[in-house]
């Protein structure tokens, strides 16, 4: 694994932080594209966004994309557009013309490639679309966006998003591929919490069944930046 920046802080409100500072610099004087991750870490991410952040960014210089959403309307629970408009676009000035949604209520297969599409149109990139920064969280299981330890071959698609199944729930999910993500200028890992440090630990140090874990194959071309809390980073530290 190519070095990733490993930055450790003691809260998960102070990783938060961190990102959020990192989101303003990137945004300040140029318009970018980031996918969002669903999860507990961005949720806090996005309420210190709009708490704090809500006159200083330059919402017009953001486009938000997601790195994978659930197959459920947007107003369902489990929705992670749902998750990021009640805490953060329902608070801060975002252009419309700036939310790239997935539509979670369409046809799965077909919203993967209406998406695709999406992407291909607005971000440039070759062989493959190039996020300014991808956002990540990683599971318990070691997968990420929702790429799940069942289902590696999603790590080495040609299409930008495929549909995958949460491999508990069997719920289908919108995700972008690995190769797009590894194809981005910045990724960032937000990992928090005594429950991710054996896969912190596996994945960083390439220990255990490293290589059965999607989040260890997020090795992008671009800057791969790892924001841990201290619990998160305790077997790495
Ligand atoms: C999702 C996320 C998923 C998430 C991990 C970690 O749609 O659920 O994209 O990949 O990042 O499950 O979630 P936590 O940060 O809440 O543990």
């Amino acid at each position: 694994m190519s070095k990733p920046e490993i930055n450790i802080f003691d809260t998960k409100k102070e990783v938060a932080e961190a990102v959020v500072e990192k989101i303003k610099e990137l945004s300040d004087s140029n318009t970018i594209s980031i996918a969002l991750s669903g999860g507990s870490t961005p949720k806090l991410l996005f309420s210190i966004m709009a708490a704090r952040y809500k006159e200083s960014i330059k919402w017009q210089n953001i486009h938000f994309y997601w790195g994978d959403e659930r197959c459920v309307p947007p107003n369902d629970d489990e929705s992670n557009f749902k998750m990021t408009k009640i805490n953060l676009f329902d608070n801060v000035d975002v252009p419309e013309y700036n939310i790239h949604r997935i539509a979670g209520e369409n046809n799965p297969e077909g919203e993967a490639d209406k998406y695709g599409e999406e992407i291909n149109k607005n971000i440039e990139g070759s062989p493959y679309p190039k996020f300014d920064l991808v956002i990540l969280g990683m599971g318990t299981d070691g997968h990420t966006a929702s790429i799940f330890p069942h289902q590696m071959s999603l790590l080495q698609s040609h299409s930008i998003c495929e549909v995958a199944t949460h491999p508990e729930s069997g719920q289908k999910r919108i995700t972008l591929t690995g190769r797009v993500i590894n194809n981005a200028k910045n990724v960032f890992f937000l990992v928090t919490g005594a429950d991710k440090k054996e896969k912190t630990a596996e994945v960083l140090l390439e220990k255990g069944n490293f290589k059965d874990y999607p989040a260890y194959h997020i090795q992008p071309k671009g800057k791969l930046s790892w924001f841990l809390d201290k619990e998160a980073a305790s077997l790495i530290a």
